[in-house]
């Protein structure tokens, strides 16, 4: 059995106020109008991540002061805190679009954004800014076990889906051995964080072997675009590419 099941909110909240970074974001759950308030007082910038409208309007009553709309297309774990996690199926176009309309305050779109055309698109729909997760795990800086980086770099279409097995939260990755295997008890395991701590030294010993098929392959479905090389030649990419009509 695990030692714990997951990290202390109440003490990593405390942390956060005392190390008052200049950003804080917020994904899984919402923070109460009071704990806004803390972040505010000392000085925090507080994003909210969300999946639906309603939990826009949420974070927004709550005193958010900008949002990352996340669309079903984006990799790793989805945001969801409002309604069944396999409701929130808006890919993040018509999310933003609706998000935008409900809202008064900065969204950031994220999801299947992986070059500057994409960036550029998000922008013209009123996005104030995009969040890029997949396009960033194959840089040269990125920390992924080197077989994780190789099926990313391999990946054709789109290999990935979406599955509560490994975390006990609905998240996006390349099918691998371990989904499979878990498919047809997928609705049964315990819900995060339990079956994520449960999973956690399988997903560590296969990190240690080099073994992708029981690793957590988090991806987005834009993965067959990721591009490889040193983090700030993507960025100044992506630039060009922003900057191109
Ligand atoms: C491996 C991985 C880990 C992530 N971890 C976090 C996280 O800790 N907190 C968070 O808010 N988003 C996290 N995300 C989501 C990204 O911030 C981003 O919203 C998402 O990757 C966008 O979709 P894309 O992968 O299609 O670019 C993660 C994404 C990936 C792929």
């Amino acid at each position: 059995m695990p030692a714990k099941w997951c990290e202390d909110f109440a003490a990593q909240f405390e942390l956060l106020l005392e190390l008052k970074p200049a950003v804080a974001s917020f994904t899984f759950d919402i923070l109460s109008a009071a704990q806004v308030k803390r972040l505010h007082d000392a000085g925090i910038f507080v994003i909210g991540t969300v999946t639906t409208v309603d939990e826009a309007l949420a974070w927004q009553a709550a005193g958010a002061d900008a949002l990352v709309a996340s669309g079903v297309e984006s990799g790793g774990h989805r945001g969801t805190f409002i309604g069944a996690q396999s409701a929130a199926t808006l890919e993040a176009i018509p999310l933003l679009a609706a998000v935008v309309d409900a809202v008064r305050m900065p969204v950031i779109s994220a999801g299947n954004v992986m070059t500057g055309a994409d960036i550029r698109e998000r922008l013209a729909l009123g996005a104030a800014a995009v969040q890029m997760g997949t396009a960033f795990l194959v840089t040269d800086e990125s920390g992924v076990p080197a077989v994780y980086k190789e099926r990313l770099l391999a990946a054709q279409g789109n290999p990935t889906r979406l599955t509560r097995a490994i975390s006990g939260r609905l998240a996006r990755g390349i099918e691998n051995r371990f989904m499979q295997q878990m498919a047809a008890v997928e609705a049964e395991v315990p819900a995060y964080p339990v079956q994520n701590a449960l999973t956690g030294s399988i997903r560590a010993e296969a990190a240690k072997r080099g073994d992708p098929e029981l690793l957590s392959l988090w991806a987005g479905t834009g993965v067959a675009r990721a591009r490889a090389m040193p983090t700030a030649k993507l960025m100044e990419v992506l630039i060009a590419e922003i900057n191109q009509t």
